[in-house]
């Protein structure tokens, strides 16, 4: 068996923990090193190029500084405008979560129809259209920007949120249904929103049916994914079970050290919720303006 790899993995915030998270439950022998840019976030508002700065800094961080050997891009804003640009300033081989998201998403729809909810930036990309596309599905994309500071907040469970989901999710549905579109997949198209599924799913119970609807578009019958477990997969994949260990489905030893660019003592109050054991004492990054 092959060393167990150093592997980096960065987000501009906790949303990558549930990717991360992932990770450790198919790689626990694996060592982990992560970032989350708190200081210059959200992403998703922000243009391709100022993305695409923030992201080669915390990847040449993570390599230079961290000997990281491989990287996962644990947010699809970043996967969406700057994967080209993070592969030229690193020389290790990396990994964003938008392709394997769309393989889920193709794994998941018997219609070919699906909806994605991501960050502005995300949906202005039209990457998830895209990937979708060349997996031979129909994509309609919906930018959700209030979701990623409620989530950073810590109100996955608040009536706010609810009503704010209620309102992106009662939009995309009508929209979908106005192009005749036969959904039954919806990609949580941001690393943050796998932490709003239970909201998520509950409005899609309750969401009226339209009279309009066919069967496989109720609402209650959406199949929802996210790219976490299939990003997983894949990087398993390309370490050919070099850290896989004895105990697949995680581990608490697995070493992880965390890196934030703010508000560390939030991170390790919230993350550790996120990721769903301790993240430990989270350290202090200046990656500068
Ligand atoms: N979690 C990130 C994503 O997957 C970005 C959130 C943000 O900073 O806007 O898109």
């Amino acid at each position: 068996m092959k060393d167990a790899p150093t592997i980096g993995v960065f987000d501009s915030g906790f949303g990558g923990l549930t990717v991360l998270r992932a990770l450790t439950e198919r790689m626990p022998l694996a060592r982990f090193v992560f970032v989350g840019d708190t200081a210059r976030l959200p992403y998703g508002s922000k243009s391709r190029r100022t993305v695409a700065r923030y992201a080669a800094e915390s990847a040449q961080f993570l390599v230079r500084e961290q000997g990281a050997q491989f990287l996962v891009i644990a947010c699809n804003t970043a996967s969406a405008l700057a994967l080209d640009a993070i592969q030229d300033a690193v020389p290790v081989p990396v990994l964003g979560v938008i392709e394997p998201g769309a393989q889920a998403a193709r794994r998941a729809s018997a219609t070919g129809d699906v909806l994605v909810m991501a960050t502005d930036a995300t949906v202005q990309s039209h990457a998830y259209a895209a990937a979708c596309g060349a997996q031979g599905l129909r994509a309609m994309e919906k930018a959700c920007p209030l979701l990623v500071p409620l989530v950073e907040e810590g109100w996955t469970e608040h009536a706010v949120t609810e009503e704010v989901v209620r309102v992106y999710l009662g939009e995309l549905l009508a929209e979908a249904e106005a192009r005749e579109m036969d959904a039954d997949t919806l990609v949580l198209g941001c690393t943050h929103y796998p932490l709003l599924r239970p909201v998520i799913e509950r409005v899609l119970e309750g969401l009226p049916r339209s009279p309009n609807a066919r069967d496989r578009g109720h609402p209650r019958l959406m199949r929802v994914i996210d790219s976490a477990q299939s990003t997983a997969e894949a990087a398993a994949r390309l370490f050919d079970g070099a850290a896989a260990g004895p105990d697949a489905g995680g581990s608490a030893q697995t070493e992880i050290r965390c890196f934030a660019t703010d508000s560390v003592e939030k991170f390790e109050r919230l993350g550790s919720r996120f990721l769903g054991r301790p993240v430990g004492k989270v350290e202090l990054l200046d990656l500068g303006g």
